[in-house]
């Protein structure tokens, strides 16, 4: 019988070991730059079964295993960076984190669609809801006030990657903590996906980056201009969606600490 929505096979694992199967509709949720978001569901043992994921398939192109790769590897770097982030500034409780993702291949695809394929790779998040918002846009600038902590983890994927590498578009939801799809990542070999613009986006995002509070102190590349790195922060136009400044006082003593350029780039 000929089917009306999509389903996939079961996914490689998470980050957590689980995997699953994902029924998802035919019309788009949302268009993003580069790809088109459908709402669904995850089915398996996991945890998360039942509750609603994001498929992401590449616009204008088929979905193959290499781009899902990518997808994979900007989602477990920008982890493992957000933990070390968290472990350097000494906070127990985590102030962000990332969704999951999980690489899969399409099983039955519906019968009037020419977007989705049989045998196409698509990349599948917790779906996070209609209202997200861009914390940190595309260009490294923050759009909410009291986002400090995303502003300096943007330093810190710079500095803690030994200049290989800078994150931006922090965009998600918050509710006493920001959780995030997978963001983009610029890196010096341009290695991460169509979004990777190389040496110039990272210069880009720091020439947009303001130091604050937090990451004042850290290192900043020797060709910075200082004035465009000082502590002065311009503040955002846009309203503040999170209210927290009780963490604050917390990082004044890890802030003491200078991160240097001491680690070889990954
Ligand atoms: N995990 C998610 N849950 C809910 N909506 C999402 C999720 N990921 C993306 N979206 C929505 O889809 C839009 C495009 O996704 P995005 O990942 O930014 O794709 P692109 O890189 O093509 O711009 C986002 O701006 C957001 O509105
Ligand atoms: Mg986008
Ligand atoms: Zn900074």
């Amino acid at each position: 019988m000929p089917s009306i929505n999509h389903t996939t096979i079961n996914s490689h694992p998470g980050r957590n070991g689980d995997s699953y199967w994902i029924a998802f509709d035919n019309q788009r949720k949302c268009i993003g730059n580069h790809q088109d978001i459908f709402k669904g569901k995850f089915n398996g043992n996991g945890p998360l079964r039942g509750q609603f994921a994001a498929v992401k398939v590449p616009r204008g192109e088929k979905g193959t295993a290499r781009w899902c790769d990518t997808q994979i590897a900007i989602n477990r770097k920008v982890y493992d960076a957000a933990k070390s982030f968290h472990k350097f500034l000494g906070l127990t409780s985590p102030r962000f984190h990332f969704t999951d993702s999980w690489k899969v291949l399409m099983d039955e695809t519906c019968f009037f669609t020419d977007r989705i394929h049989h045998n196409e790779w698509v990349v599948v998040e917790e779906y996070m809801g209609k209202d997200m918002y861009p914390f940190i846009d595309n260009e490294g600038r923050a759009g909410f006030g009291n986002c400090e902590v995303l502003e300096a983890f943007v330093h810190w994927s710079y500095v803690n990657s030994g200049g290989f590498l800078i994150v931006c578009n922090l965009e998600g939801i918050y509710n006493t903590t920001f959780k995030l799809k997978t963001p983009t990542i610029h890196s010096m070999d341009s290695c991460y996906g169509f979004c990777d613009k190389g040496e110039a986006g990272i210069s880009k995002i720091l020439n947009e980056h303001r130091c604050n509070h937090i990451c004042a102190e850290w290192n900043k590349p020797p060709s910075m201009n200082s004035a465009l790195m000082s502590a002065c922060r311009r503040r955002p136009s846009a309203p503040c969606l999170v209210n927290d400044d009780s963490i604050l006082p917390s990082y004044s003593m890890a802030c003491k600490n200078k991160i240097m350029f001491d680690r070889a780039p990954p």
